[in-house]
């Protein structure tokens, strides 16, 4: 008896020392639907389809059409129920916290069989403060029901009084009324994606107990850092010192006699840099926030992929108060970033710049050339994106040369450990608030809740130096607003005021009120501000449509699916800065097989059809859906106008060779943008930035994507890897002209010169009768494009039609941040006619392997569209595909493995074939 007493004594004594925080993916769990008659073991972090999957409730859910078959799901209600939680003291004296990171979305929480809370955000924390249920309780199980979101969807959608919207500002997918919830969008469908609408503890979860001792628990931190006198949005004065702000949000009362220390040191070093206390501490109840200035001497930048190196420290703060209290620990890098939209200037018309508005990013105060894609969620289910699956993706995004992704809303705020990967390969991230192609209601819960969301977010991410700027959402002025402006006009200004209330009046203030580093915009797509000014309420004031002619203004989307225009430049917007344009292409044959029957592998089989959602079905009974579907056509259409198309009597191998030639076709489009956006630096629009939609895909189906569900390159990842050298040929065909002006394009920061190399050459490999090679030399300046030479096609073309005209060049410059010069090369050719009209010969390509290379030569002809194929097993990256070969011509190639499942068999397996081949029997 005795010794069981002081036993317990001491049980409570080091709990008082310590602090206890249990994590509750350390205890046994189960997921229940007794209706249902299922109870299978559960995770956390997870949902319930992936422990349905675990426990073989169901199959994959990537598998065939189980994007329809599984809908019973989303349409149930889900329990999580955990055993009794090991570990907790019942200690009256104790305060304890439940904590969640996420829940999604819609819960009832029970702990020792009471009710806690319900929860209505998955981008919340939310904390239940349970001391009082703790202490007479016996057995601390949770319990944790998840209503069905589509149902509630449309309950909130049905209730009297609700707001409504003109016809078509839903675009609708598979689940209605996704603008009355705060969950993920895509999870109620996208036209890349699947809808599965998953529930569960989808971010880790903790019990906390707070002591005399350790009486507070930092649930949340903003760390700040930003050139003194910086305001949000405008260019700031680099030669000024640092303001460091932390601000951190505690669990429990932060006594009133506390202070703030910090200490910084390099990333990977412990030695301290600087250490002191922070100034101008302010404390309320839960959040303490102090600040200081740092000597900018001390610290190099972070600069981002290709502009300098990624240099990181980090910095603690310590609660103070008599001893420690509790301490945070972050990892920061020192830049600033911003989004200029400032009016163009005197000095920057003298440079030929049209007048207008700004609208491009600047870095450390350089103007730089954003050069990257657009990032969508890479998975239906986020619990099972893990670290080496982001690592994986972004050192695929460095190797394609991008320095900046744009994360796309509606789909998740994405997780720390994505912003740290960000952090430390250099990528730029473009976040936004998860709003997107929908207006959204503007009623006080629902304004209330958006808040809690935001400021929850906005203090989490601040610290990354890779966060290049705040949107409010996707698409919401530049598609939006025109809806309705178009469907219901004499409607226009409630909506437009409703639009501002959410975007510029409730979320303006939560982004410039934490942080002084980051820009905001409210919208993806718009025309910039008409004017910024800090002594209003809302310094933000939107330009919307106030255009001076001959102005310009803004950044770009661009999607196109008649392909007869592809290659007409005319159709391209003119603006500052391009932020998503694509088209379509299958994935490869080997992904195909991760996720379709073996029956189901041909090009309008029901299944892949069905995978297609650019048009989504609207009736979700697939018997009754169209089976001519407009996305497979538009693809197989664009295939037809300008390649010739596979006819191969083997129906797989044919199947192969059609993916492969819509991938063609996207690439082609796509780098036909790229170098037009990019030429653009140097014309009157000043155009900055090319990020093209998609970077990757968050399935096996039909999509925008440049890389395939399991890390896989699609020939668009090559091609863009090739145009965003830092110095490229950019060969513009204007076709009512007929003239073909070749630039020379450069996004180094100062002069680069060099000379580019014309050849006329024939596909089978002969030399044209008039084919003479001439080379012109060129001098360009940093961030600016040059015309190398302008040729007359329409007086040329005849006598051309089997010819195509081949492009080199060799410059030398040096890159952002670096001392010594670089030699730059880069290759391209222009086709007068269209692949599909003009008689392609036999390469004769021969494939050598060794153990750390290959080579392939083109032994009897022209290989257009060289293209090494792997087989499925393995993720391999080569160091050049997709590229094009002179008779007689051999290339060295490298790889690198990104994952193999093969035991090395993969390289065995590895054939290389060109257009020529990819049509052939
Ligand atoms: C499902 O969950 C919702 C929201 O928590 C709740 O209102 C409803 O009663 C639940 N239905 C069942 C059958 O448990
Ligand atoms: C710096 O912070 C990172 C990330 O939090 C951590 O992994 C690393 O060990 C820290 N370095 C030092 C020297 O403390
Ligand atoms: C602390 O507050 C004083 C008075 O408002 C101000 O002058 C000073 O700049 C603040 N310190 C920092 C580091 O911001
Ligand atoms: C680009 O180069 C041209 C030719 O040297 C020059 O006139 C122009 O001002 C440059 N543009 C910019 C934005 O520097
Ligand atoms: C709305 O449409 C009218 C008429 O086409 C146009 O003049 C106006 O600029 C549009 N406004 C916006 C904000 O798009
Ligand atoms: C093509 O040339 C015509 C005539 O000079 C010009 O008006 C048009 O803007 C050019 N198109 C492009 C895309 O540059
Ligand atoms: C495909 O090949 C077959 C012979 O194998 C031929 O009859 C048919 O015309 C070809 N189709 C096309 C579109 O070339």
């Amino acid at each position: 008896m005795h010794l069981l007493k002081s036993l317990l004594l001491l049980y409570t004594a080091s709990l008082a020392a310590t602090q206890n925080v249990v994590e509750l993916s350390q205890t046994t769990w189960a997921l229940q639907n007794l209706d249902l008659n299922v109870s299978v073991p559960g995770k956390v972090p997870s949902q319930a389809h992936l422990d349905l999957y675990a426990a073989q409730v169901i199959g994959d859910p990537y598998f065939g059409l189980n994007d329809f078959n599984l809908r019973w799901i989303a349409w149930n209600n889900w329990t999580y129920l955990s055993d009794p939680i090991e570990g907790l003291s019942n200690d009256s004296a104790i305060q304890t916290w439940l904590l969640f990171n996420g829940l999604d979305t819609f819960t009832s929480i029970e702990f020792c069989g009471q009710h806690v809370g319900s929860t209505n955000n998955q981008f919340r924390q939310y904390y239940f403060d349970v001391s009082s249920i703790v202490s007479n309780c016996s057995s601390p199980a949770l319990s944790i029901n998840f209503g069905s979101a589509p149902n509630i969807a449309n309950e909130i959608a049905a209730q009297p009084g609700q707001e409504t919207w003109p016809y078509g500002v839903e675009i609708p997918f598979e689940f209605p009324n996704r603008a009355f919830i705060r969950k993920e969008g895509s999870d109620f469908g996208w036209d890349w994606g699947p809808a599965f609408a998953p529930a569960g503890i989808w971010q880790p979860a903790y019990v906390v107990q707070n002591t005399a001792e350790k009486p507070i628990y930092v649930r949340n931190s903003l760390f700040d850092l930003y050139r003194e006198g910086q305001l949000n949005n405008l260019p700031p004065d680099q030669t000024k010192n640092w303001v460091f702000n932390a601000s951190l949000d505690v669990l429990g009362t932060i006594p009133s006699n506390t202070s703030l220390t910090y200490s910084i040191t390099l990333a990977n070093s412990s030695d301290v840099l600087d250490s002191g206390s922070l100034s101008n501490v302010t404390i309320s109840t839960a959040t303490i926030t102090g600040c200081t200035i740092l000597d900018a001497t001390k610290y190099d930048l972070w600069w981002p992929n290709g502009l300098g190196d990624q240099s990181l420290y980090n910095i603690t703060v310590n609660i103070e108060s008599g001893g420690s209290l509790a301490s945070v620990q972050k990892r920061i890098g020192f830049r600033t970033i911003v989004l200029n939209e400032g009016v163009i200037t005197q000095q920057q018309l003298n440079q030929g710049i049209a007048p207008g508005n700004n609208w491009h990013f600047e870095i450390n105060g350089h103007e730089f050339y954003a050069k990257g894609s657009n990032f969508i969620p890479p998975d239906a289910f986020w619990p099972r994106v893990d670290e080496s699956r982001i690592n994986q993706l972004f050192t695929s995004v460095v190797s394609g040369r991008q320095n900046m992704l744009r994360v796309w809303a509606t789909g998740a705020y994405s997780p720390d450990f994505l912003y740290d990967i960000a952090d430390e390969l250099g990528i730029l991230l473009w976040s936004e608030f998860e709003f997107g192609d929908v207006l959204y209601p503007v009623d006080e819960e629902f304004l209330g809740n958006v808040r809690e969301e935001a400021v929850y977010q906005v203090r989490r991410i601040n610290h990354h130096p890779s966060l290049a700027i705040w949107a409010g959402g996707n698409e919401l002025e530049s598609l939006e607003l025109e809806i309705v402006n178009e469907t219901a006009p004499s409607e226009f200004s409630r909506y437009q005021s409703e639009y501002e209330r959410l975007f510029l009046q409730e979320l303006v203030p939560i982004v410039f009120g934490n942080s002084r580093s980051i820009s905001y915009m409210p919208s993806s797509t718009n025309n910039g501000y008409l004017y910024l000014n800090f002594s209003l309420p809302v310094p933000i004031v939107e330009r919307y449509n106030n255009l001076t002619p001959g102005s310009v203004y803004g950044d770009t989307d661009h999607y196109d699916y008649n392909a007869s225009e592809a290659f007409d430049l005319s159709t391209y917007p003119i603006g500052r800065f391009a932020n998503e344009f694509g088209f379509h292409s299958m994935p490869s044959l080997q992904s195909w097989k991760q996720a379709v029957a073996p029956s189901d592998l041909h090009f309008n089989s029901s299944v892949i059809v069905l995978r297609n959602h650019h048009y989504p079905p609207q009736d979700l009974n697939i018997s009754n859906y169209d089976n001519s579907s407009l996305g497979m056509g538009e693809m197989t259409w664009a295939a037809q106008l300008y390649y010739p198309v596979p006819n191969k009597t083997d129906q797989l191998a044919n199947f192969s060779s059609w993916c492969h030639t819509t991938q063609i076709f996207q690439a082609d489009f796509y780098k036909s943008q790229i170098q037009f956006y990019r030429a653009g630096s140097g014309f009157p629009n000043r155009q900055l930035g090319s990020l093209y939609w998609q970077l990757e895909d968050i399935w096996q189906a039909p999509t925008w994507a440049g890389i395939e569900y399991d890390g896989r390159w699609k020939v668009l990842h090559y091609v863009a890897k090739d145009i965003y050298n830092p110095v490229i040929i950019a060969p513009l065909y204007n076709i009512t002209t007929g003239q073909l002006s070749v630039y020379a394009v450069s996004d180094l920061w100062s002069d680069a010169s060099g000379q580019m190399t014309f050849e006329w050459l024939n596909y089978d490999g002969s030399t044209p009768a008039h084919s003479t090679s001439m080379t012109f030399s060129f001098s360009i300046g940093g961030l600016n494009s040059t015309l190398v030479r302008a040729i007359n096609m329409t007086s040329r073309s005849s006598d051309k039609s089997d010819s195509f005209l081949a492009m080199n060049l060799t410059a030398t410059g040096t890159l952002p941040n670096q001392v010594s010069s670089t030699t730059f090369t880069h290759q391209t050719l222009f086709t007068p006619k269209a692949l599909s009209d003009v008689q392609l010969s036999d390469p004769g390509l021969v494939l050598k392997r060794s153990d750390s290379s290959l080579t392939i030569t083109a032994t009897k002809a022209v290989s257009i569209w060289t293209w090494l194929d792997y087989p499925e097993g393995a993720v391999i990256t080569f160091s050049d595909n997709a590229f094009y070969l002179r008779k007689g011509e051999s290339k060295n190639i490298t790889w690198t493995v990104c994952q193999d499942t093969t035991n090395e068999a993969w390289l065995d397996g590895v054939t290389v074939e060109s257009l020529y081949n990819n049509t052939l029997a």
